[in-house]
C-alpha cells in the first residue's frame, strides 16, 4: 500500500471514533434476550432509556409485518406477541434505524431507502440462515451482520468528499470492475473495511466483523457461512429493489455463494419472493 493510501486510511479510521457508539441500551437488551427466563419488564425499562430506540420500536412493531392483532402503545404490550428473536430483530432494526437520520448524498440513498434495505438484508439473511440450519446465538450474529452491514457508508458519507457523478462515470468506465474496485478508485477505501473497523471498535464478534468486511469482497466472502448468508442477502435485498445507493445497480450474484449455503436456484427465487413481500410489509413505516 502506498503512503499516500496508508495516510488516508488512518485519516479515515481517526473518523471512526466520531461516530456515536453502539447504544447502551440496545447493548443491555440483547444480553437480557440471551437470558434463558427473559426479565421482560427490565426489557422495557431498558430500551425506553433510549427515545430513539423505543419510537422506532413500535414503529416496525406495529408494521404489517408482525400483523398483531391491534396497535400496541407500549413496548411492554408488543412483549405479549412476540418472540425473542423477533424481539431482537426489531430491536436492532430500531438500533440502525436511528444511525440512518439523514440522506447519504455522496452515495445517492435517502435515510428511509438504506434503513429498508438494512432490514431486508436482515429478512433475507435470517430466511437463509433458517434454511441452512441454525442456533439461536448464530442467528442474532447473522441479524447484527446483515442489519449493519451497511455502516461504513455513514463515516464515508460523513468524512470524504464522495460524489454520485464521480461514482457513475467510473463505473461507467470500468464495466469490468466490481463496486469494491470503484469505491478503492473513488474514494480510497470501501465501505466495508471502514464498517468492520467500526464494529471492532464497538467489540463485536469477530465473525461479525469479518462478515461486513467481507460483504463486497468476492475472495473473503466465501470463506464463512455468516459471511456468504451477509452477502448473499445484501445481493438479495439489492435484487428486490430495496437499494442501499449508487452500488445497488451494480449487481451480479457470486454463484459460490449458492454452493456453500447448498441453496438451489428455485430455492433462491423462493427466498427472494419472500424478502420481496415481507419487505415491503415494512416499508409503510419507515419515515
Ligand atoms: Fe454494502
Ligand atoms: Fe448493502
Amino acid at each position: 500500500m502506498s503512503l499516500g493510501k496508508e495516510l488516508l486510511l488512518e485519516k479515515i479510521f481517526s473518523k471512526v471514533d466520531q461516530i456515536p457508539t453502539f447504544p447502551k441500551a440496545a447493548q443491555r437488551a440483547l444480553e437480557l434476550l440471551r437470558d434463558e427466563n427473559v426479565d421482560y419488564r427490565k426489557l422495557e425499562e431498558v430500551i425506553k432509556t433510549d427515545p430513539g430506540i423505543a419510537a422506532n420500536f413500535l414503529k416496525i412493531v406495529n408494521s404489517a409485518l408482525y400483523a398483531l392483532p391491534r396497535k400496541v402503545e407500549s413496548i411492554a404490550q408488543a412483549f405479549l406477541y412476540l418472540g425473542v428473536d423477533q424481539i431482537k430483530f426489531i430491536l436492532l432494526s430500531a438500533v440502525i434505524g436511528k444511525y440512518f437520520d439523514k440522506e447519504m448524498i455522496g452515495y445517492g440513498v435517502s435515510a428511509r431507502t438504506i434503513w429498508l434495505h438494512s432490514i431486508a438484508c436482515g429478512i433475507a439473511g435470517e430466511l437463509l440462515a433458517r434454511k441452512i440450519g441454525t442456533s439461536e446465538s448464530f442467528l442474532e450474529r447473522v441479524y447484527l451482520a446483515c442489519l449493519l452491514h451497511d455502516i461504513g457508508k455513514i463515516v464515508l458519507d460523513l468524512y470524504t468528499k464522495i460524489e454520485v457523478e464521480h461514482f457513475k462515470n467510473t463505473i461507467k468506465e470500468n464495466p469490468e470492475w466490481t463496486f469494491m474496485q470503484v469505491e478503492w478508485l473513488v474514494v480510497g477505501v470501501d465501505h466495508g473495511l471502514v464498517g468492520a473497523e467500526l464494529l471492532k471498535r464497538w467489540e463485536f464478534p469477530e465473525d461479525v466483523v469479518f462478515s461486513v468486511r467481507a460483504h463486497h469482497d468476492d475472495s473473503l466472502m466465501v470463506q464463512r457461512k455468516l459471511s456468504a448468508i451477509v452477502a448473499l442477502a445484501n445481493a438479495i435485498a439489492n435484487l428486490m429493489g430495496f437499494y442501499s445507493g449508487i452500488d445497488s445497480f451494480y449487481y451480479s450474484l457470486h454463484d459460490d455463494l449458492l454452493k456453500l449455503l447448498g441453496i438451489k436456484p428455485d430455492e433462491l427465487e423462493k427466498l427472494c419472493e419472500i424478502t420481496l413481500e415481507k419487505s415491503l410489509l415494512i416499508e409503510r413505516e419507515l419515515i
